[in-house]
């Protein structure tokens, strides 16, 4: 795949047809960057390439969210998901249709979960005994029954950083399958007038290459339905298989595209509901293949300078409090200076954020023609799980985002001011 912003013929970056040196100068830095026709362009193929036959793409909040991005889910056509009563508040404040929500989340309280019922969520993940209790509590006071899907841990160890492997028995997510807890659950669910039992959901983690992880995950799934097919006579109406595919950031990260996805995932699912006699729609969870090749974030470099080990750290004005992917998962990522993007790598950088921690670097070891203080550093494939994810560390204001597309810009999140840090302090 190549870089995602367009390098224009004066080897100047380009993000949506804007100018990165432009971008950093007017909206200040650091910048999160979209290309706006990127993102709808990743939805598209979401779409076109598995929204066929009732199937649904779901959009997955985490990655990023904010009043713009729901606007663009909705105008896509995507369902989405929201993991949190924060999530699902600025999804209704955008306007996005409650019946086009799933809610997920392995502790959602009392609140949220009635915030869910009461803004008509169109189906509420139940992922434990605890919230299904507490839910089928909560939807008898609704008109109609609660439509849910239970979330199953299939038992499918995914390459990727242990972090974010959600799939394997061990983990926080889900009902075990063939587990006690599963089996009561399905059979309570099948005769509570308060709720209605749609179908599983698995979801086996995030920044994952191997399609067959994909495949394996989509075989479990229907083990557990052949299970409860010949227990109760009863198939789901939809299997929700997650999110998960893998975004290149460097060269040799490996690249599965969204079709190749798409085309596992119904394959798969299709010999399954051929063999069973049964056509569950299938959802399918995108977030970071979704936002995250589309995301630039523009830094401007301050201090550069060389350790006696030979090292030379590029000191830029954000870091982790923007961006913790590197710290918390040693994530990898490509850089370039915005305004001699394709001039060779003669030197080799170490891009330092400006948090008080050794471990504040956004990228080891990386080429990149000889830089100078006040050079705007662009860090690329950043859209997914970094604003989502960003902090105030040192107290450091988080930054702005902007929508870039054809030639014009416009900002989707203010940046944050020093005042903003203080609004909720309360003096002695
Ligand atoms: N569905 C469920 C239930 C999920 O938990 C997730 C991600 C997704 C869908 C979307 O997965 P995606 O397509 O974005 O891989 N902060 C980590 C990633 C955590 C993912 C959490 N769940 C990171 O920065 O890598």
């Amino acid at each position: 795949m190549p870089l995602q912003n367009k390098i224009s013929r004066a080897q100047r970056l380009q993000i949506g047809g804007c100018d990165a040196d432009e971008l950093a100068e007017t909206y200040g830095t650091p910048l999160i960057c979209y290309d706006e026709a990127m993102i709808r362009d990743n939805c598209r193929r979401y779409m076109a390439s598995f929204a066929r036959g009732g199937n649904r793409v779901a959009y997955a909040g985490k990655a990023f969210l904010c009043l713009a991005m729901c606007q663009i889910v909705a105008e896509e056509g995507l369902h989405l998901d929201v993991v949190s009563g924060g999530e699902l508040y600025t999804a209704l404040q955008a306007g996005f249709p409650a019946e086009k929500i799933y809610f997920h989340g392995n502790n959602k309280s009392h609140a949220e979960l009635t915030m869910a019922v009461a803004a008509g969520v169109g189906c509420i993940v139940v992922d434990n005994v605890y919230e299904y209790q507490h839910l089928k509590e909560i939807a008898v006071q609704n008109a109609r029954p609660v439509d849910i899907l239970l979330r199953v841990a299939v038992g499918v160890n995914a390459e990727t950083h242990p972090y974010i492997m959600t799939g394997h028995l061990d983990s926080k997510f889900g009902l075990s399958i063939g587990s006690q807890e599963l089996d009561s659950l399905v059979a309570d669910a099948l005769k509570a007038p308060s709720l209605s039992l749609l179908g599983f959901h698995s979801h086996i983690g995030s920044q994952i290459a191997d399609l067959n992880a994909f495949a394996s995950a989509v075989d479990a799934l229907c083990v557990c339905v052949r299970r409860y097919l010949s227990l109760h006579r009863w198939s789901p109406q939809e299997l929700n298989l997650g999110g998960g595919l893998a975004v290149p950031n460097t060269a040799e990260d490996e690249r599965v595209s969204i079709e190749e996805l798409c085309l596992v995932l119904s394959e798969t699912a299709q010999l399954h509901s051929d063999a069973l006699n049964i056509a569950p729609r299938l959802t399918v969870e995108p977030g970071r293949s979704i936002v995250g090749p589309a995301g630039t974030t523009l830094y401007r470099v301050g201090a550069i300078k060389r350790t006696s080990t030979g090292r030379c750290f590029v000191n830029v004005d954000g870091g982790m409090a923007d961006n913790p992917r590197v710290a918390l998962y040693q994530a990898r990522y490509t850089c370039s200076v915005a305004d001699r993007a394709d001039e060779p790598g003669s030197f080799i950088y170490t891009i330092a954020g400006k948090a008080c921690e050794s471990g504040d670097i956004l990228v080891w070891d990386h080429p990149l023609p000889a830089v100078q203080s006040g050079d705007i550093l662009a860090v690329h494939t950043t859209g997914a799980y970094t604003y989502s994810m960003a902090g105030n560390y040192n107290r450091l204001p988080r930054p702005a985002v902007v929508l870039a597309k054809a030639g014009q810009a416009r900002v989707i999140i203010a940046r944050e001011s020093y005042s903003d840090l203080t609004r909720l302090d309360c003096s002695l």
